[in-house]
Formats: structure tokens, sequence, C-alpha cells
């Protein structure tokens, strides 16, 4: 196992009174190597802090943390680390090429090893043409190039990625896609954030969704998919919204949908509508599962809490 997390409590106290403000209430997940792990939820619901407390750049107020085994604080355990921080670039004075040296020196990389390795890295990300312009003039799409390629300097086993697609366009969404594929392929662990959900679908094998500062719902992509996937739409053609009143009694909604008629049901009284609309002899031109998305969750889970 390459991370576990159990019962994480964080606190920040805040403002002139150092008011007490509790942003993790009850964070527990694993990460197992090898595999790509998504961290989701809504603004705000604690990804960054866990990553930060997992990279042990703040104090936690309660709760464990292992890596590869490890408690937190083990010095080795730095080595073998990549991380794509949500806001990266404090030296936007520096070059991408400056960049990548600095922060190969932060991790003892010097002479022809760095400098090999920055090679490979600009190569890798796309970035070799664009590597002696300022920080400060990059795209976004650059910026995050340059980001994931300093999170791999130190050719880490466990890479920790904040937010890698953000504000990328289609293109650049697929192009960081790959090259996180790619390092999965190497043998990398990656765990990464993301309020992209086709991405999040694509990419990874395990997800966690947070929200307000407890991980609500934790499992096998396809298994948390299934989960949400209750709902379905049915499109019946030749008939009107007075078809309502035949079908009383079943829990459906029902709309208007380029001259045919919508309704959407739970998987429950599927058996029964079908039934229903088959004695009604109404023209069935589709059934298909609705995929809730997972903002949809986020909102049904956050007004539960
Ligand atoms: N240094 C800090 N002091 C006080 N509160 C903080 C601090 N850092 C974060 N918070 C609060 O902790 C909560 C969680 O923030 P965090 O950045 O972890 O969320 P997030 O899930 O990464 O959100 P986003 O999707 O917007 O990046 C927020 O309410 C935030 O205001
Ligand atoms: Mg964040």
């Amino acid at each position: 196992m390459m991370l576990k997390v159990r019962n994480l409590i964080k606190d920040y106290k805040t403002g002139f009174f150092r008011k007490k403000v509790r942003v993790l209430h009850d964070v527990s997940f694993s990460v197992n190597e090898g595999e790509i792990y998504g961290f989701v939820g809504p603004n705000g619901a604690g990804k960054t802090t866990t990553f930060k407390a997992v990279l042990g750049f703040c104090s936690i107020t309660g709760g464990s943390i292992e890596i590869m085994g490890k408690p937190l604080g083990d010095a080795e355990l730095r080595r073998h680390i990549g991380y794509l921080p949500e806001n990266p670039y404090f030296y936007d004075y520096l070059t991408g090429e400056e960049l990548l040296r600095y922060m190969g020196g932060l991790h003892g990389i010097s002479g022809g090893q760095l400098q090999k390795r920055v090679e490979g890295l600009l190569e890798k990300v796309g970035m070799s043409k664009d590597r002696r312009v300022q920080l400060r003039n990059y795209s976004k799409g650059m910026l995050q190039r340059i980001g994931l390629a300093q999170a791999l300097i130190n050719d880490g086993d466990f890479l920790i990625l904040d937010e890698p697609m953000s504000g990328l366009d289609p293109i650049g969404q697929r192009e960081i896609n790959d090259l996180i594929l790619e390092q999965k392929r190497e043998g990398k662990t990656i765990l990464l954030s993301s309020h992209i959900l086709y991405n999040v679908e694509a990419l990874c094998d395990r997800v966690g969704v947070i929200i307000k500062g407890r991980v609500v719902k934790e499992g096998e992509l396809g298994e948390l998919l299934k989960e949400i996937q209750t709902d379905y739409e049915l499109l019946l053609d030749g008939v009107d919204e007075s078809i309502r009143e035949r079908l009383d009694g079943l829990d459906i909604t029902l709309e208007n949908k380029a001259g045919m008629v919508a309704l959407r049901f739970n998987e429950d009284i599927k058996p029964a509508v079908l039934q229903r609309v088959m004695e009604l002899k109404a023209d069935i031109v589709s059934l298909q599962p609705r995929r809730k998305s997972l903002e949809e969750l986020f909102v049904e889970e956050t007004m539960k809490s």
C-alpha cells in the first residue's frame, strides 16, 4: 500500500482571535501501489489541505498518515514523492528550464544528471521550444505542463497532483491525461484531485469523494458510478403529456423533448413503468440510464450533510 490516511482531522486557527476552524473532520482513504486514485469534491472540501497534510507541509490535529508503511515525518520519504501544487508559481521570473533546474537542485540532483533529467522532461512535456521563456509569460497550459515536469524531476514513485487539468482546453487536458497514464505505465502511483468528471473517469482506478472535510464515498470507479447510475430516461413518440394521468401512481417526471415525451424515473419502478407504457401501446424510441454527474452527487451529499 502506498498511502494510508486514517481519520485525519485538521484545524486551522484564523483571524485576530485565532478562532479554531475544523477543515478536515474525518478523512480516511488509501491508495494502492501502481494505481491512479482520484480525489474529487466541491470547492473548499479539503482536497488541497489533505494533500498538504500528506506531504507534511502542515501539522495535523488528529488521525494518522502512513506512506509506504512509514509514518509521516520520515525524511527518506520526500525523495519518493513528486508534487504538482495547485498554485505553484511563486518564481515567475524564472524560465521553464530554470524552474526545473532549481527544483532538481532542491532534490539534490546536479551536474550532468540534472542536465539530462531537465532535457528529457522538457521533451516529454513538449516544452523544449519554450524553455527560455519566463513563467510569467506562459499560458495556463504551458504552466501545467512545466508544473508536471517539475513534479517528475526527482523521478519519485508517488505523484501527488493537485488539479492537474485545471484551466486547460480539451487538447491540453488530453495531453496531461496521456502524460499521467504514461507515468502509471512506468509503475508510478498517482494521487490526483480534479473537478472534471470525465478526466477522472478516463484516468482513475479508484475514487474518493470528499465533502466538507469528510470522505463520504470511496471505492472502485465502476462501483461508484453504478451507484449513481440509478435514473432512467424513456423516450416515447406518438404520445402527449396527457400520458401523465395514465401513469398515475408512478413516481416519474415528464418533459417534452423534440416533439417527443421523455419520462424519467428510478431503477426500482422501471418494470412497472415499462409494463404500463406497453399497455398504452406507446412507441418506445429509447431507454437510457441517466448517469448523474459527480457534481450532482456532491450536491446531494452536501444537502444531506
Ligand atoms: N491556511 C488556512 N487557514 C485557514 N483556513 C484554510 C487554510 N487553508 C485552507 N483553509 C480552508 O480550508 C477549507 C478547505 O480548503 P482546501 O483548499 O483544502 O479545499 P479544496 O477541496 O482544495 O478546494 P478547491 O477545489 O477550491 O481547490 C476551505 O474552507 C479553506 O478556506
Ligand atoms: Mg484545492
